[in-house]
């Protein structure tokens, strides 16, 4: 059975109390909270394991290399990869598009290919082009939303019919708006143009399941800290082929064959992208998150988290003056919104001094946010741990911080 109260409560952080009231924590977007057993993971890992991977032949070298290479057999099982050395680990999902951008958008573009991105994106998946059209001359073309919020599939074919597309790299669930593109039809038109795809599943990973042969996606990013798992560790997900014919993107230790003084010859993937010492613990705090989430059924997750989202979109819109971003449904994970006349961090200041934690700004989405109007605005972003009567909470909150602020 699904308990919210009861898995709430495996969060030792949500036990604290700001000014008396209980702490609501409804920023899971920027970052989830982690529960008890991924903490006592990585606790076990430094107490009874820890040692560098793949170097030594003791036996603590041995136990963190089982644990560190199981992690990523959990990792392959969690996005049912077709094979284990497709999952390399990374800093972050950024690392891991930028890995993709450097190492196979390097390789493999030239001055006016085309690299479509949606308007839907977080800076992490628009930088990395942009450099590349610094670079090399790429030529990114951009897909827009609808009036819904929506990605635009009629600009998206269009652009792929005109032709000269190699990449197309987009989200799988906006983290302002909580939509998402459609992803199997994108990827398919995609491949028949001959382009490869890199999704961006940093946000949606939490809040539903991801299949990557289902997808037939080329290169899926994610981070573990967003789905209740450690910061400082990513994954990025690769075809084999893809990976195999592509250049190294960090150069050090283990990544290596042989080196000699003019020249190295590099070792097979995985270890080809895993340059120096890895973020062990935190790879093996991911596989304890996978784990953990792996009890519940990804059909209560989001049943549970589209309850919450009802209420926040229900209480919040009596809030005068307040305009909810994007559509009214089909979103996920987040509501974003603004309020006439009141600067987004204005509100989320007062509501943080009541033990209110939401995110004002522009989401590391600019264009998104120009293309919405608007320089920034507050965000609702939603977990497995949250209830119901948080939501009920914020909108009074926000409508007692609106009227004070509009004093
Ligand atoms: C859609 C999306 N992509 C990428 C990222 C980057 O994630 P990270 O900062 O963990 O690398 C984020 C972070 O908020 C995101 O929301």
């Amino acid at each position: 059975m699904f308990d919210s109260l009861a898995i709430r409560r495996q969060f030792p952080i949500l036990r604290q109390q700001i000014d008396g009231k209980p702490l609501i924590y409804l920023d899971s977007a920027a970052t989830a909270q982690k529960p008890q057993p991924v903490l006592d993971r990585m606790q076990q890992f430094y107490q009874e394991e820890n040692a560098n991977v793949h170097r030594g032949m003791h036996v603590l070298a041995e136990r963190a290399t089982i644990a560190y290479e199981s992690a990523r057999e959990t990792v392959k099982k969690f996005l049912n990869a077709p094979h284990t050395e497709e999952i390399l680990f990374t800093k972050s999902c950024t690392e891991a598009i930028n890995l993709v951008a450097k190492s196979w958008g390097k390789s493999n573009l030239h001055k006016g290919d085309r690299v479509v991105l949606s308007v839907l994106e977080h800076h992490s998946n628009i930088v990395p082009w942009l450099q590349l059209k610094d670079e090399i001359g790429i030529e990114i073309k951009w897909v827009g939303i609808d009036d819904h919020g929506q990605f635009r599939v009629d600009q998206f074919v269009d652009i792929m019919d005109n032709g000269g597309v190699c990449a197309v790299a987009v989200t799988a669930q906006s983290n302002v708006l909580g939509t998402s593109p459609p992803l199997k039809e994108i990827i398919t038109k995609a491949h028949d143009h001959g382009a490869v795809v890199l999704v961006d599943a940093a946000q949606s990973v939490s809040h539903h399941l991801t299949d990557v042969q289902d997808l037939d996606c080329d290169f899926l990013a994610f981070s573990g800290h967003k789905l209740y798992g450690p910061t400082g560790i990513g994954v990025l997900y690769g075809k084999r082929n893809l990976l195999q014919s592509m250049p190294p993107f960090l150069g050090g230790g283990m990544m290596i064959q042989e080196v000699h003084q003019d020249r190295f010859t590099p070792a097979d993937i995985p270890q080809k992208f895993e340059a120096g010492t890895p973020a062990i613990a935190e790879a093996v705090g991911l596989a304890g998150a996978i784990e953990w989430i792996g009890q519940f059924s990804w059909n209560d997750i989001e049943k549970h988290e589209q309850s919450l989202l009802t209420v926040a979109r229900e209480s919040l819109q009596s809030v005068t003056g307040l305009k909810i971003l994007g559509p009214s449904s089909h979103v996920s994970g987040c509501i974003s919104f603004t309020i006439n006349g009141i600067h987004p961090h204005d509100l989320t200041e007062i509501l943080g001094r009541q033990g209110i934690c939401l995110r004002a700004g522009h989401h590391c989405t600019q264009p998104l946010h120009r293309r919405l109007g608007v320089i920034a605005s507050t965000r609702l972003s939603v977990g497995i741990y949250n209830v119901k009567e948080e939501m009920t909470a914020v909108a009074i909150a926000v409508t007692e911080a609106a009227k004070k602020l509009s004093l």
